[in-house]
């Protein structure tokens, strides 16, 4: 299937939450191979916070995967951190009825692409870390964890003690 990858715009910021959320924390579709339903309670996101978040970062961009017949798959954020050749990746959702087809794969080669494009060396994401099987899944797109953590952000119902976010890095140039 050919997808086309594109940034969102603001008609889309609601079908765009509904696939994050759908994705992250599964949904009446059922569950994908990978999520964070045990974990974390609640929505990921609403449209009012992605229209914030969009509206905040100048720099930032939430990139569609769109299907030939011009359905929204997944998505992936994408913005420049304090440093600017390093970028940070982050809200990569598939939809679950379209996971594990090469929907995300595609989503962060398009991503690293749109950073590298706009000056970036290095993409950076967070992973929370007791998700094994996701972050063996980065480690095989070249990924590396940093030896940082960073504590889990407030403002979610945390369904599990402990967890923090792994940092992982991984050079795109
Ligand atoms: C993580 C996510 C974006 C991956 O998207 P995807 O379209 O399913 O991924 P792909 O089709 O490109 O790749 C599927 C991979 O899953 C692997 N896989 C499939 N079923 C699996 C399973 N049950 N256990 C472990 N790995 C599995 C495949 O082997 C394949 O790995 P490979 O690319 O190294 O061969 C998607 O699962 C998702 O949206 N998850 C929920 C949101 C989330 O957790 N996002 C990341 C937060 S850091």
């Amino acid at each position: 299937m050919t997808l086309r990858f594109a940034p969102l715009g603001p008609a889309d910021i609601t079908v765009a939450a509904q696939v994050i959320n759908g994705a992250y924390r599964g949904g009446d579709d059922g569950v994908g191979w990978t999520h964070e339903r045990d974990l974390v309670g609640g929505d990921r996101i609403s449209p009012q916070e992605l229209a914030d978040d969009l509206a905040r970062n100048p720099h930032a961009a939430l990139l569609g995967a769109w299907s030939p017949e011009g359905n929204l798959l997944g998505t992936v954020w994408l913005n420049p951190t304090a440093d600017p050749h390093v970028w940070y990746l982050g809200l990569l959702a598939v939809g679950v009825e379209g996971q594990a087809g090469g929907v995300g794969r595609g989503l962060i080669a398009a991503g690293e692409a749109f950073a590298a494009a706009r000056g970036g060396l290095r993409m950076r994401l967070t992973v929370i870390d007791i998700r094994d099987d996701l972050i063996a899944w980065y480690v095989r797109r070249g990924y590396e964890p940093t030896g940082r953590f960073e504590p889990f952000p407030q403002g979610y119902r945390v369904l599990r003690s402990g967890i923090r976010l792994n940092v992982l890095e991984k050079a795109i140039q």
